[in-house]
């Protein structure tokens, strides 16, 4: 059996006469993704080491020497010269390997730390920026959409339940639906940070450490605070090394709010088909089709809606892979980073994409006015001019019933009958139920908080826009 070259630096190295076999050396790296959080490995490193001196364990020249060895790993990986060497097989020993190389005091690095808490610090900070970054991109979708309801400030569409025309809504208010959702997942978002704001070093590979480490000055340099800027620690070193729920709490906002995107992208697809026709996506939003001419697609659309598949996979695949575990780490822990690392592009890059799509809709107003005339969307307004006369809501919901299939049968507009039609079936409709299907009148009567009505419409949107500062585009 080919036997891998033995590495310079290993932690193990002294139990083993050889190195892993070729295939167990490829089989068992992870270096080959998680070196993605060298910034991170390295920046924990170097609090780690502070520390170190600041107790005494090492000298103040040691501590120089480690942060200059560092330094440089820097710059090499960042001009793309740094060696990854799989034989290492994660960036923690890589890393640690090459320092130690450059300059003696790198051995001395890893006292009082395991790759077990290493790693579980270098995911959390990790996913502490991603989470802010996200945030970000969030806030940046929202700001579309609420751009685009301004712009459309008058127009009104259908509001739908089962896909079947329900009642009159503004675009608006059908857009700032969408704002809704996304608030709560950037809530849901800051709050699963609180629990991911938590600093693992000093558990050590299990049990903590004997020497005098100074838990709460690393936890500080690496920002590991609360509000009121106390230190934020792990309070048990078994449950510090194996947990990874901070990952799965954020895998579950992430599937969420993937979710949310893919609801809203569902429905642009059906807006934008030629059976609606209320929204046009912009070219550079849509993709033809290789054999049909005519079409263009929405392409982008239906890949958000898609990407929401994988995200609850990478959900489902942590939970399963975290159940059967025994306290406390297990090497199965190595496959929480691509379940990890892919939701996070995965979010970001859609949030990020539907935003730009969102920019790039033209609403097609006269569609969407012919829509919303549609009369029968007020028949719930006529139950209740009947409840405003005293009629009970039952006999009144019958009642309108009648009139629409009566309207039916006469193959007429329901807000074309006559008095005298509409008194066959209640004798409490009077002249005054035709001004019923004014539109305008029965927008202006929705003043309930969180109904589509003008003024509340306007009112919503007004809150949105001083929130993100948006101008109609
Ligand atoms: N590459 C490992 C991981 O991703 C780091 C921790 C390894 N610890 C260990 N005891 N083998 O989980």
């Amino acid at each position: 059996m080919k036997q891998t070259k033995k590495p310079l630096v290993v932690s193990r190295s002294g139990r083993f006469a050889a190195g892993p076999a070729a295939d167990v050396a490829r089989f068992t790296e992870s270096i080959s993704f998680d070196r993605r959080l060298w910034r991170q490995d390295i920046v924990g490193s170097i609090a780690h080491a502070a520390m170190l001196q600041k107790v005494g364990l090492i000298t103040r020249p040691e501590l120089g020497a480690i942060l200059k060895g560092l330094r440089s790993i820097v710059h090499d990986i960042e001009d793309g010269k740094f060696r990854w060497r799989e034989d290492l097989e994660d960036v923690h020993m890589n890393i640690e390997a090459e320092l130690t190389r450059r300059t003696p005091a790198g051995a001395k690095l890893h006292t009082g730390r395991s790759r077990n808490d290493q790693v579980a610090l270098d995911l959390r900070l990790w996913l502490r920026e991603e989470t802010r970054a996200l945030e970000g991109e969030i806030v940046a979708l929202q700001a579309a959409f609420v751009s685009l309801a301004k712009k459309e400030i008058e127009t009104l569409i259908p509001g739908y339940t089962h896909l079947q025309r329900g009642q009159p809504v503004y675009l608006a208010h059908h857009l700032l639906a969408y704002v809704e959702m996304l608030e709560r997942d950037q809530q849901r978002l800051a709050e699963c940070r609180v629990r991911i704001n938590v600093c693992p070093l000093g558990s050590g590979a299990l049990a903590g450490s004997t020497l005098p480490l100074d838990r709460e000055f690393v936890a500080r340099l690496l920002g590991f605070v609360d509000r009121r800027g106390r230190a934020q620690v792990t309070q048990n070193s078994m449950d510090a090394v194996s947990d990874r729920d901070f990952a799965i709490e954020f895998c579950a906002v992430a599937a969420l709010l993937a979710t949310h995107i893919s609801r809203t992208a569902e429905d642009l697809v059906l807006w934008a088909s030629s059976e609606f026709n209320f929204i046009r996506i912009a070219d550079a939003y849509t993709t033809g089709s290789s054999l049909m001419p005519q079409k263009r697609n929405p392409d982008v659309a239906e890949l958000a809606r898609g990407k929401s598949a994988r995200v609850i996979g990478n959900l489902v695949a942590l939970l399963t892979l975290l159940k059967g575990l025994p306290l406390t780490y297990n090497r199965d822990l190595q496959e929480d980073k691509q379940r990890l690392f892919d939701t996070v592009e995965s979010v970001r890059t859609t949030v990020r994409i539907m935003a730009a799509m969102v920019k790039n809709i033209t609403v097609n107003r006269a569609v969407c006015r012919a829509a919303a005339q549609d009369p029968l969307l007020l028949a719930t307004d006529l139950a209740e001019y009947l409840v405003r006369k005293g009629v009970p809501f039952r006999q009144a919901h019958h009642a309108v019933g009648a009139a629409v299939a009566l309207a039916e049968k006469l193959a007429k507009p329901l807000n074309q009958l006559t008095v005298a039609e509409l008194q066959s079936i209640e004798k409490k409709f009077a002249t005054d139920a035709a001004k019923i299907f004014d539109l305008d009148s029965a927008m202006a009567r929705r003043r309930l908080p969180g109904s589509p009505g003008s003024r509340e419409v306007k009112k919503q949107l007004a809150r949105w826009g001083k929130k993100f500062r948006v101008r109609p585009v």
